[in-house]
């Protein structure tokens, strides 16, 4: 069913000489189950956070800018993992999950979510232009006792500052009277079997209590834990510090990392000991670089927010180099490691395994490997790559380059397999048995046998000429 098909303007907006009538009124709606929601910005977020709403017996409508996607979802076509296409399907079916370009759909819906991109700016500054662009494309459908819920990861003061106050000025409303609004991060751990939408406890904070009040309710009515916190920009700040905290630990073991290996000791060794601890410690690993969405760019949007105020964040400035610097690092390793096999990097074959962030899942941006890549080609290596999830990616000139399939010969054509990703598809025996060489940045090869393996982290050891090479 399309935004037509919905009913016309609810009574939502329609209360006058009730005290606190719209609280009433929506708080019914979510009671009987008879409210409708809009989200807008279908990606890694906003999808699984429609479909969950629509799985609670809500009626939901998505809105995207990106016509591909809604034709996608339209022909009932998931591209997001996790969800998929017959629960998609049904609720389609069903009426309860509906999607289009067209904000209009804003007009019969008494909670707008929305989930668009926070980038850097081409400066390394937050990018918010996403979420300005899906204020203004709202407001002049928002109707009287809306809730709006910013769930885009941003820097504090962005949901009072560009989304509560636009929409104030515009419709010279006062959130919490005529409309509600609350800040509430998605947490969604991408491929985790373990945590999704539903049992990740959900941090919200209003601008008022009364905004508060409203999202508590929306959000408990169909997740099983709701985090209230006094403002929502405490809400904002505490996304982007769970996210920094991961940045700063992953920096560590990675500069750590090469400490390790000079001193002949075995990080994931080191690691896997530190990690029976069982209180005061989380372990984080080292690897090819961060990605993704959230881990190189969160920190930033703090650090951004802090200096706006005159505080300078160190802490995350170190840990961005440190974590930046990886694929150069992996680079330099696998250059000398080739020459150790008498093979000149210029030239050299290389197939990296794996071009996603991270482990199982298709996310490219962001990905370090896609910095390896580039590091390589642009030192004559002849490279290629390999991953389950992902069929191609669009390099730099603009051309498509295609996934290999991961087979034995392909692995026997490489001068060097380099890890870049741990995939559970790949077959690390296979690989480690058909290989001349494997540089593994994500020990994928732990229990694996074969002497042509090295692994990012184990010890160096220097041979005759002062050359230096892991040991497997
Ligand atoms: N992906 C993650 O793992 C993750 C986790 C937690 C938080 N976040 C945050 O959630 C937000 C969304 O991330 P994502 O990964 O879903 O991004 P995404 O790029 O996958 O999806 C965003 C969608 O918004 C659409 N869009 C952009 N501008 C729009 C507009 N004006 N109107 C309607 N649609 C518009 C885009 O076409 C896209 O489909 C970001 O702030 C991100 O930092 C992401």
């Amino acid at each position: 069913m399309g935004v037509e098909g919905m009913e016309e303007k609810d009574q939502h907006e329609q209360h006058e000489g009730k005290e606190e009538p719209q609280q009433h009124n929506t708080l019914q709606h979510i009671n009987d189950r008879s409210l409708k929601a809009v989200v807008i910005g279908l990606g890694y977020v906003g999808l699984p956070m429609a479909v969950e709403m629509a799985q609670a017996g809500y009626q939901v409508h998505g809105i995207d800018i990106d016509t591909s996607k809604i034709a996608k979802l339209n022909a009932g076509q998931s591209y997001v993992i996790g969800i998929e296409d017959d629960i998609l399907q049904s609720l389609m079916q069903t009426g309860l999950f509906t999607a289009s370009d067209d904000y209009a759909a804003v007009a019969q819906a008494h909670v707008i979510v929305i989930c668009v991109p926070t980038p850097l700016t081409a400066e390394h500054q937050p990018d918010i232009s996403y979420i300005s662009a899906a204020v203004d494309g709202m407001t002049p459908y928002l109707v009287e006792g809306s809730l709006v819920i910013l769930e885009s990861t941003t820097y504090p003061g962005t949901t009072e500052e560009r989304v509560k106050q636009p929409i104030e000025a515009a419709n010279g409303w006062r959130a919490g009277e005529q409309f509600y609004v609350c800040y509430s991060p998605e947490r969604v751990d991408p491929g985790s079997v373990h945590y999704g939408v539903k049992n990740t406890p959900k941090i919200i904070g209003g601008s008022t209590p009364a905004c508060l009040t409203y999202g508590k309710q929306f959000y408990g009515s169909f997740l099983n834990e709701v985090v209230p916190v006094s403002s929502t920009t405490v809400a904002e700040t505490a996304k982007l510090f769970e996210n920094t905290f991961r940045s700063v630990n992953i920096a560590l073991v990675n500069e750590l990392t090469p400490a390790c290996e000079q001193m002949g000791v075995n990080i994931w060794e080191v690691l896997g000991a530190a990690a029976t601890k069982p209180f005061g410690y989380m372990p984080f690993y080292p690897g090819p670089g961060i990605g993704g969405h959230c881990i190189p760019i969160d920190p930033i949007y703090l650090s951004w927010a802090a200096s706006r105020q005159g505080s300078e964040l160190q802490f995350i400035q170190l840990a961005d180099t440190t974590n930046r610097q990886m694929p150069e690092r992996v680079v330099k390793r696998a250059a000398e490691l080739l020459e150790q096999n008498g093979v000149s990097v210029r030239g050299a074959r290389v197939v990296l395994a794996g071009m996603a962030y991270k482990k199982d899942i298709d996310d490219l941006r962001e990905s370090p490997a896609l910095d390896v890549f580039r590091l390589l080609s642009a030192a004559g290596a002849e490279v290629v790559f390999t991953d389950p999830m992902v069929p191609l990616f669009r390099k730099d000139d603009g051309t498509l380059l295609q996934s290999r399939p991961a087979t034995p010969e392909l692995w026997t054509w490489a001068d060097l397999v380099i890890i870049t990703t741990d995939h559970s598809a790949f077959d690390y025996q296979e690989m480690a048995d058909q290989a001349k060489l494997i540089f593994d940045t994500r020990n994928a090869t732990a229990g694996c046998h074969g002497g042509n393996i090295v692994v990012l982290g184990q010890p160096v050891r220097r041979g005759k000429t002062g050359d230096t090479y892991g040991e497997s």
